[in-house]
């Protein structure tokens, strides 16, 4: 495997991302760590030091165990990582009065297994404000930019690289081709890492970790914990006990799908506990949305613990935490586990130990595993699905009424963009209720009913959205469906904002 050190760039996760498109496990971890322990790690075949937004003489700039060049080890710094190793070995570096950001021609001066293959003159993405002034002794120049005469540089006699560029991302045109010669030339990795693989030694880490202890996981029915299941099932079969909670905020079927489906054919311990009427009880009167949130997250923590709490002798507590989890909470801190998936109100003398299968691994790495797994689409592709559920969909006081107009015309809209083909190409769609009523006529009589709102957005990660353009005629179609065959439902519009301004849910 390749480690990629992380010392804060915003381009971290896409080094690790890139190598393992080679075909090679690569993964990023904490700047402080050792070189002990990074050997520990165990078949470490490179290392990449990342860039970040510090500058090596600030006072509290992010250092390296020096050992980590005795390793034997093949070393690649990249912008920062490469004034970090310049600095190491004794070179100089400078605030440069001119910051140079933006694609820059490169120009290779000299042979370098990392430019084989390359042309003299190479497109990279610089972006840095510090520059080397002085070579480290034992050290060449291979490449240089207009801004920076140090643009490249290597150890006369060791494995020892630095890029001023940034090779992960794609406006270095053959960046890709520099980190492929690193890894595959100067490091000798192998490239046979694939989802397979993965699986495989997971699931002999899984039982080796667990031996014949209990492990409890809360299954949501989305992507993430059914795919944590299955995969769990496999290593440890009924060690695993599993919890589905239906707070009677679920969409049309839902409860029944993830029984049919990771009870029933996946063979999965599911303990279904349905809390519907203690749900919609605490919401009772509530119109607030984050009051809203709150009550729905404390309820779900309350049931979880009550349930868990009449299971004996479970010693792990399984999470469907992703790589970007763990990233985002920053990989120099102890994980913070997000919100929904919270288990801080546990009872304090339930002693669990986490068990995190999927934190080394992106989203659609994850839907690899599923599909590796025999899962079908309709679990793996699922669309995201908020924690609080249709409560944040029926704006103001969720009462049984509103729920069901919610959730019949969510199943309409669903039907029909899977029946257009659309599934894949719109991050998330969904209706809203937003409570109020309007006139119509239905058949000669006036109606006074409510309206139904359709959210359909376009996304790579929820942060930020488009609206998602549906043909016309599927629109039409959807729209005639629910006001025929859904109850109080007199007219459908469309959502048309973007995020931001606006977010994705409506509350
Ligand atoms: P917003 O509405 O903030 O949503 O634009 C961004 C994405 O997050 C989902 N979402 C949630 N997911 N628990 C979740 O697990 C929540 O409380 C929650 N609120 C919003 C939302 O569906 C969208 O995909």
């Amino acid at each position: 495997k390749i480690i990629v050190l992380d010392y804060g760039s915003q381009y971290n996760q896409l080094i690790t991302r890139r190598i393992r498109e080679f075909g090679v496990y690569s993964e990023l971890l904490s700047h402080r760590l050792s070189a002990q322990e990074i050997m520990a790690k165990g078949n470490v075949k490179g290392i990449i030091l990342s860039g970040g937004p510090h500058s090596v003489y600030n006072e509290n700039s992010f250092d390296i165990d020096p050992e980590i060049f005795n390793l034997g080890i093949p070393v690649l710094g990249v912008c920062y990582g490469m004034q970090l190793m310049t600095k190491t070995f004794g070179g100089v570096v400078e605030a440069s009065d001119k910051r140079e950001f933006g694609q820059q021609p490169l120009q290779i001066k000299e042979q370098s297994p990392l430019f084989k293959g390359l042309d003299e003159e190479e497109l990279v993405l610089m972006s840095h404000s510090d520059r080397i002034a002085e070579l480290p002794d034992g050290f060449k120049v291979t490449a240089t930019a207009p801004h920076s005469p140090v643009a490249a540089f290597e150890s006369e006699d060791k494995p020892f690289f630095g890029f001023q560029f940034h090779p992960e991302v794609r406006a270095s045109v053959h960046g890709n081709d520099m980190l492929k010669n690193f890894v595959f030339d100067v490091c000798g990795a192998s490239g046979d890492w694939s989802i397979a693989s993965f699986i495989d030694l997971k699931i002999a880490e899984i039982r080796e970790l667990v031996g014949d202890r209990k492990v409890l996981l809360g299954l949501s029915g989305g992507v993430d914990s059914s795919v944590v299941g299955v995969l769990l099932q496999k290593a440890i079969g009924d060690q695993l006990v599993c919890i589905f909670v239906d707070h009677g905020l679920l969409r049309k079927d839902e409860a029944k799908q993830v029984m049919e489906s990771l009870g029933g054919k996946f063979g999965l311990n599911i303990i279904p506990v349905d809390a519907s009427e203690r749900f919609l009880s605490k919401l009772e009167g509530v119109s607030d949305p984050e009051q809203k949130r709150k009550i729905i997250g404390n309820e779900f923590v309350y049931v979880f613990d009550d349930e868990a709490t009449k299971l004996d002798g479970i010693d792990f507590l399984a999470q469907g935490t992703l790589y970007t989890d763990v990233i985002e909470s920053g990989t120099e801190t102890a994980q913070t586990i997000k919100s929904h998936h919270n288990v801080g109100g546990l009872p304090e003398d339930m002693q669990f130990d986490l068990l995190e299968p999927l934190n080394t691994l992106f989203k659609d790495e994850v839907r690899a595993v599923g599909t590796e797994l025999g899962m079908p689409d309709s679990i793996v592709w699922r669309q995201p699905f908020p924690g609080p559920g249709l409560a944040i969909r029926v704006i103001g006081e969720v009462t049984k009424e509103k729920l069901e107009i919610v959730r019949e015309s969510d199943a309409i809209l669903r039907e029909e963009i899977k029946n257009a083909g659309l599934e894949r190409d719109i991050w998330q769609y969904f209706t809203v209720l937003p409570g109020f009523k309007s006139v119509g006529v239905m058949g000669d009589v006036r109606t006074y009913d409510y309206t139904i709102g359709i959210r359909a957005v376009t996304s790579v990660d929820g942060m930020t959205s488009e609206w998602a353009h549906i043909p016309y005629d599927v629109l039409n179609k959807i729209s005639q469906r629910i006001v025929n065959e859904v109850k109080h439902v007199n007219r459908v519009v469309l959502d048309i904002t973007s995020k931001p301004p606006a977010t994705i849910e409506w509350e």
